[in-house]
């Protein structure tokens, strides 16, 4: 295969290639720690022009290709196997804003853009962008429209899929799609891009997007607060649309075996509240009207809300964040969930969505069915609670190690995966399939949609070469 390599080095340079072991290996391993694979090589390019080269040179060889962004998916999508015959194509070096237009309220990306940076940008012009997740940090729009990702404020703006415009793609045979339009209406036929949102890479690599914009908001009210119940907080959260005037932007709840977790394993974390209570719910309110002198704002008014919330038993006890450092702080509490659990042993997640108003009874159930299945393991259930979508995650009994735990997990999840569908829900609500869930999406959506799915992967992508052996087996 050197000579394979060395066209590669010919299209993107020695900046854009990496062949030796320990340059290797970050791009060669998921974020879990799940999945281990190799590559002949990983290849950057810098440009959608190297990227289309790169994509006809793997098709005329037959060499898989791996699309790869920050390498935080949840579900081994970026993953490559372990034959070592395919290529990880990193758009990490694809990382330029090219243009903002605040008039408009849109911003065009390279797919290889951190999120955090396009937050970063937006908010220069004073706009939003919407998008908010833990991995912020790291994952870039490429990987968050391939995966339409989802976050902590789905509820007001919807997910990935909603915030974009039109995109760019670089297709199996090589050839680049070019639909960056920047248009909020456009019924000309088959809707192409929704296609590749959300297809984890599988119908070709998204190499420039045109982004969605909103106003920055200019009042913000964040509070923690203690709720005797699931169902408590679903009714919390339904009161709260009215009572802030459709302003709810984020409304996470979390269990305290979570919240333990994050007081063990994150430095200078700290409970907010006094005493210890079984749940919390994270609300966020913001609004785009800045607060008048002399008025309360929106603070005032969920303060309001929260009182006559506690009077009806529905709070136990809260606390108003009284500074940007605090609503930070109580922040950190819910964005290091993912980070302490990993850092307390092996677990297992379960990424379900059902509607908003099953969630209590869900939870009860799906309690219930882990600890039928395993008495000692430790669910760790917490999430976008407005969005019906839980992180039903379940951690190994104390003092087991990861082959133990994971003999008896298929059985867990299978136990959850049953109660979703008996709910009328997804087994994976906001991470995708990647290669982890391939088996369960077989397994759990129709032979109608499964059908269909393939018949459209084996039109886009019929030697299938892009990202093999995720979502799908064709
Ligand atoms: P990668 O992990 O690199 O890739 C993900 C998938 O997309 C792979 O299948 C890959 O092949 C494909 N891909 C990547 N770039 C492209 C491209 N340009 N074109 C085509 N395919 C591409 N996810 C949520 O939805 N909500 C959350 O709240 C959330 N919280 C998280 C918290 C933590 C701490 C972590 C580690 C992850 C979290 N995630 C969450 C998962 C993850 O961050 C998202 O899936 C994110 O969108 C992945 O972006 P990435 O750039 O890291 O993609
Ligand atoms: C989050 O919302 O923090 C992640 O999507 C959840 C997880 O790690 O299970
Ligand atoms: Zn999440």
């Amino acid at each position: 295969m050197s000579g394979f390599v060395e066209k590669l080095r010919g299209i993107v340079g020695d900046r854009g290639l990496v062949v030796d072991d320990a340059g290797k290996a970050p791009y060669l391993g998921d974020w879990r720690e799940n999945f281990m694979g190799a590559a002949l090589a990983i290849v950057r390019p810098a440009s959608t022009d190297e990227v289309a080269s790169v994509v006809r040179l793997c098709a005329a060889e037959k060499v898989a290709v791996v699309p790869q962004g920050g390498n935080t998916g949840m579900v081994g999508g970026a993953t490559p196997d372990t034959d070592g015959r395919a290529i990880v194509l990193s758009l990490n070096r694809m990382n330029r804003i090219l243009e903002v237009d605040p008039l408009g309220y849109t911003m065009t990306v390279e797919a290889g853009v951190v999120l955090k940076t396009i937050q970063d940008e937006a908010a220069r012009h004073d706009r939003l962008f919407p998008l908010s997740l833990a991995a912020e940090g790291s994952c870039t729009i490429g990987g968050n429209l391939a995966t339409n990702a989802g976050g902590v404020q789905v509820l007001h703006y919807g997910n990935a899929r909603q915030l974009v415009l039109g995109i760019e793609v670089v297709l199996p045979s090589g050839e680049v799609w070019n639909g960056l339009r920047a248009l909020k209406k456009d019924n000309t036929g088959y809707d192409l891009r929704d296609l590749y949102l959300g297809a984890e890479g599988t119908l070709g690599i998204i190499t420039r997007a045109v982004l969605k914009l909103w106003p920055r908001p200019k009042d913000i009210a964040t509070a923690w607060i203690a709720v005797p119940s699931p169902a408590a907080a679903v009714t919390l959260l339904s009161g709260a649309h009215a009572a802030s005037e459709d302003n709810v932007t984020s409304c996470e709840l979390m269990a305290r075996q979570g919240i333990d977790l994050v007081l063990q394993h994150i430095p200078g974390a700290a409970d907010p509240l006094a005493e210890r209570h079984d749940w919390y719910v994270l609300l966020e309110w913001s609004s785009t009207r800045p607060r008048r002198e002399g008025e309360a704002g929106l603070a005032g008014k969920m303060e309001a809300y929260l009182g006559e919330a506690m009077e009806q038993g529905l709070v136990l006890d809260a606390a108003l964040a009284q500074s940007e450092a605090q609503a930070k702080a109580f922040w950190a509490l819910r964005e290091n969930h993912s980070e302490s659990q990993k850092k307390d042993g092996p677990s297992i997640k379960h990424d379900i969505s059902v509607s908003v108003s099953r969630i209590p009874a869900f939870m009860d159930e799906g309690l219930a069915a882990m600890r039928t299945v395993l008495p000692s393991c430790r669910p760790v259930p917490f999430g976008h609670v407005g969005d019906g979508n839980l992180h039903f995650n379940c951690m190994a009994p104390v003092g087991w190690d990861k082959p133990r735990f994971m003999e008896v997990a298929p059985a867990i999840s299978a136990a959850v995966y049953d109660l979703v569908v008996k709910y009328g829900g997804s087994i994976s609500a906001e991470h995708g399939i990647g290669r982890m869930k391939v088996e369960e999406l077989a397994h759990y959506r129709g032979r109608i949609e499964l059908d269909t799915m393939r018949a459209i992967k084996r039109a886009l992508d019929p030697a299938n070469l892009m990202n093999p052996g995720k979502v799908l087996e064709v």
